[in-house]
């Protein structure tokens, strides 16, 4: 029988290997990117190249750019173009499994969630800002059976970076997920109860997966469309695109430069 003794041990236990790794300097970091268009300029940036490796099964279409940069080993994961439509595998599905496969193959220090977001206005989000998440939630995940409905919205805090925030300035604000680019009345009611002031369609899933495998996430979100806004969201999203990855592709390469010889303790 498993005693309150053995119980308390084991959390003890955890809590110092906790805060041993999180003395160890950051050595390797996954950035997990939906769109390649948001990823290639980084993958200049940092100089990296793309496999042939090992890491992921071969029939999947997941790409993995790593290389070193300045003291990290940094690997950028895009879950890649859909086999038959030929678009970018955006949303929570291939997020997890790409997430999932990336920590069991990579072992990363830290997991950084790059893309673009929706943003409201209502909560001071203009087009262009890059916003870091300080928690997480979903919006698509309905089940109002007591307990379940909190397991569906599964919201989260992030990791804490006070040092990070301090330094670099970015916008902070909490982040709703769900599997849509637009927005139903459902959804924006959930947003609103999720109290975010930005919107993806990854986050979330990452968030989820990165806590179970008690590895580090941080989320960079650049705005390209106001969902609370009058334009039509998709075509907003695609007008800002190229402007919005620039600000997240600047603001990325901050937030690395400023990781590059510190411990997870020191972000
Ligand atoms: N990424 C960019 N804009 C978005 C939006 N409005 N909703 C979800 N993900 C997004």
């Amino acid at each position: 029988m498993v005693s309150h003794d053995d119980d308390n041990n084991t959390h003890v236990v955890e809590e110092v290997m906790v805060a041993e790794a999180e003395k160890r300097l950051v050595l390797t970091i996954v950035i997990f990117i939906a769109m390649q268009t948001e990823a290639l300029p980084l993958v200049t940036k940092f100089q990296l190249s793309q496999g042939p490796d090992l890491v992921f099964p071969k029939e999947v279409p997941w790409i993995r750019y790593h290389g070193i940069y300045k003291d990290l080993r940094i690997n950028i994961i895009c879950p890649g173009k859909d086999r038959v439509l030929g678009v970018d595998s955006v949303g929570t599905v291939s997020a997890s499994l790409v997430t999932y496969a990336s920590i069991q193959a990579l072992q990363p220090d830290l997991i950084i969630n790059a893309g673009t977001a929706g943003g409201f206005k209502a909560r001071g989000a203009c087009i262009g800002d890059v916003f870091l998440a300080s928690d997480v939630a979903f919006h698509h995940r309905r089940n109002p059976i007591p307990v379940c409905d909190r397991n569906g919205i599964c919201a989260k805090k992030t990791f804490p970076t006070p040092n990070l925030l301090k330094e670099l300035k970015l916008k902070v604000g909490k982040l709703s997920t769900g599997d849509s680019l637009d927005m139903s009345p459902h959804d924006e009611a959930a947003i609103i109860a999720n109290d975010a002031t930005v919107k993806d369609m990854e986050g979330a899933a990452i968030a989820y997966v990165a806590d179970l495998l008690s590895v580090p996430a941080i989320f960079v979100k650049a705005v390209t469309d106001i969902a609370d806004g009058d334009k039509p969201t998709a075509e907003e999203f695609l007008q800002n695109l190229v402007a919005a990855t620039a600000a997240l592709d600047q603001a990325v390469t901050r937030v690395v430069d400023f990781i590059s010889g510190k411990c997870i303790s020191e972000l």
